[in-house]
């Protein structure tokens, strides 16, 4: 069974890529496509790119042209409940599209002709890298603290899982984060792909999963938060995950 591998940036697919074993790498759709082993499971490694179109394209040619068997999409996100905090993980319970409005004509939310706001992720996927995500964070927390430096606090990173929300923008005002929390009051994180790929996984009838490490609070101090934390903490996060990933899958966890 081969697993697709999504990752949003090329600072979170590299580590991986590193690892692969057997690598054959493959041009399509303007996207490079690496195949091989990882943890000596078939894997094929993508980067989702940026954005709900650009995501669903990746996801339907893993699918349409590379016969994955199921999705799994690594990747940062702001983070938006009270006690998501940088340095946690969210794993996501279901996707909503925060920009989908097609009111009056369907509640606002709905996408228009599937009867639904919320699609769910795969539950088995969820329940291994529920383990994953937290063995990762225990493994990783060094780099989090070395990357907080003086700023580091006794708080310990943690694992959520809840709703996760997606759109074509990034949040980077504390105005616009506090309009999407009363909206969507369960939302504990956003992000920019997750829900075009949980669409096109329901689509396909393929599962999915999705982990994202909160790399800024959405607020107005997200921008600077955002690139310092992908360069210096989230491919570490990112490794540690899928490997923990594939391996307790493989125990059959
Ligand atoms: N991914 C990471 N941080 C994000 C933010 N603040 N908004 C949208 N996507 C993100």
């Amino acid at each position: 069974m081969s697993t697709a591998i999504l990752s949003a940036l090329a600072e979170e697919q590299q580590g991986l890529v590193e690892l692969l074993e057997q690598r054959q790498s493959i041009t399509h759709a303007g996207r490079e496509f690496h195949q091989g082993l990882l943890c000596g499971q078939p894997v094929v490694l993508a980067l989702a790119r940026i954005g709900k179109v650009a995501a669903a394209t990746t996801a339907t040619a893993l699918i349409e042209r590379f016969g994955v068997q199921r999705i799994l999409f690594i990747g940062v996100a702001g983070g938006l409940g009270p006690d998501v905090q940088v340095g946690d993980v969210v794993i996501a319970s279901h996707f909503v599209q925060h920009d989908m409005d097609a009111s009056p004509l369907f509640p606002r939310y709905e996408v228009p002709l599937y009867g639904r706001s919320e699609f769910a992720a795969d539950e088995n996927l969820n329940a291994t890298l529920l383990i994953a995500a937290k063995h990762a964070l225990a493994l990783a927390c060094g780099i989090f603290d070395s990357f907080l430096g003086e700023r580091a606090t006794a708080r310990v990173c943690q694992v959520h899982q809840g709703l996760v929300i997606s759109g074509d923008r990034f949040v980077a005002t504390s105005v616009e984060s506090r309009a999407l929390q009363q909206a969507l009051p369960h939302a504990l994180a956003v992000e920019m792909e997750g829900a075009a790929v949980a669409q096109v996984c329901h689509d396909y009838g393929i599962p999915f999963a999705a982990v994202r490490t909160i790399s800024d609070r959405a607020d107005d101090a997200a921008h600077v938060d955002f690139p310092r934390f992908v360069s210096a903490v989230a491919s570490v996060y990112a490794r540690a995950v899928v490997q923990g990933f594939l391996r307790f899958q493989t125990l059959g966890i």
